[in-house]
C-alpha cells in the first residue's frame, strides 16, 4: 500500500476545507490500496475530523505546540489536535523551519510532544538549494535525522519522515524520480540506526497527478506529501486515482 497525504496549507477557507472533503468523501476510494490523510487549517479541523471520522481519510495538523497547555498565545498544542480526533501532525515542514524559523530543537520537542499524545508525527525533512549546490544534501539530512531522532523512544508510537526537498517545494521543479529513490534508499539506511521498525518515508515537493506514479512505482518511495495539488477536489482526485491504480 502507498499513502498520499495532503497539506492544505493556508490554502483553503473553513467552507473550502470543509466542501473539499466532502467533495473526497463521495469519491470512495479504496483504503486497501491507498493510505490517505489531509492536513487542514486549524480552523477548519474539527468540522473536518467530523466528516472523516470512520472514513478512508485521516486527519492531521499542519504543526503542533510541544506543551499540552499554558500560557502560549497562539499556539495550539499536539494534545488538543488529538482530543479532536486528528491523528497526524505535520512537525518541521519546510514553511514553518525557513519562513517562522522552527529549528531542529523545536522540531524535536514537537515530535516528543506528538509521541506523548497518540499523534504520529510526519517529519519532514529536507536540503535548501544551496545545501545542493554545495554538495551537502546527505550532510543536511543526517543531522535533521539525527537531531529529531537520537535517543527518542516511540513508547509504541509511529513516525513518519517526509522528504521535501526545499527546492522543490511549490515551484514545480520536482525532484527526478530516480535521485528520489536514491535519498530515501540514504534515509532508509540512516533510520536504522534510531528505530527496529521500518520507518515510513514519504516523498514531497511538486507532486502531482502527471507525475506521481513515477514516484509511488519505486520500491523506497512509501508515497507522497502533496501540498497545491491536494487543495483541489479534480486535481486530488485524479492523483489519488492515479496511485490506486499503481
Ligand atoms: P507542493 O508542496 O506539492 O505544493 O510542492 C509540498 C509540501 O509542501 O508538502
Amino acid at each position: 500500500m502507498k499513502y498520499v497525504f495532503g497539506n492544505w496549507k493556508m490554502y483553503l477557507d473553513f467552507d473550502e476545507s470543509n466542501i473539499l472533503i466532502n467533495g473526497l468523501l463521495q469519491e470512495k476510494f479504496d483504503s486497501e490500496k491507498v493510505g490517505l490523510a489531509v492536513f487542514p487549517s486549524t480552523l477548519a479541523l474539527r468540522e473536518v475530523t467530523m466528516s472523516a471520522k470512520d472514513t478512508e481519510f485521516a486527519v492531521g495538523a499542519q504543526n503542533v505546540a510541544w506543551v499540552p497547555k499554558g500560557a502560549y498565545t497562539g499556539a495550539v498544542s499536539a494534545q488538543m489536535f488529538s482530543d479532536v480526533g486528528c491523528h497526524y501532525a505535520l512537525v518541521g515542514h519546510s514553511e514553518r523551519r525557513h519562513v517562522f524559523g522552527e529549528t531542529n530543537d523545536d522540531v524535536r520537542k514537537k515530535i516528543e510532544a506528538c509521541l506523548e499524545t497518540n499523534l504520529i508525527p510526519v517529519v519532514c525533512i529536507g536540503e535548501t538549494e544551496d545545501d545542493l549546490e554545495a554538495g551537502k544534501r546527505e550532510y543536511r539530512l543526517k543531522k535533521q535525522l539525527m537531531k529529531a531522532f537520537e535517543n527518542l523512544e516511540l513508547n509504541g508510537g509511529k513516525v513518519v519522515v517526509a522528504y521535501e526537498p526545499v527546492w522543490a517545494i511549490g515551484t514545480g521543479k520536482a525532484c527526478d524520480p530516480a535521485t528520489a529513490q536514491e535519498v530515501h534508499a540514504f534515509l532508509k539506511t540512516e533510520l536504522k540506526q534510531y528505530f527496529d521498525a521500518d520507518i515510513t518515508v514519504l516523498y514531497g515537493g511538486s507532486v502531482k497527478a502527471e507525475n506521481v506514479v513515477s514516484y509511488v512505482a519505486l520500491g523506497a518511495i512509501d508515497g507522497v506529501l502533496v501540498g497545491g495539488a491536494s487543495a483541489r477536489l479534480d486535481s486530488f482526485t485524479e492523483l489519488i486515482r492515479a496511485v490506486e491504480g499503481v
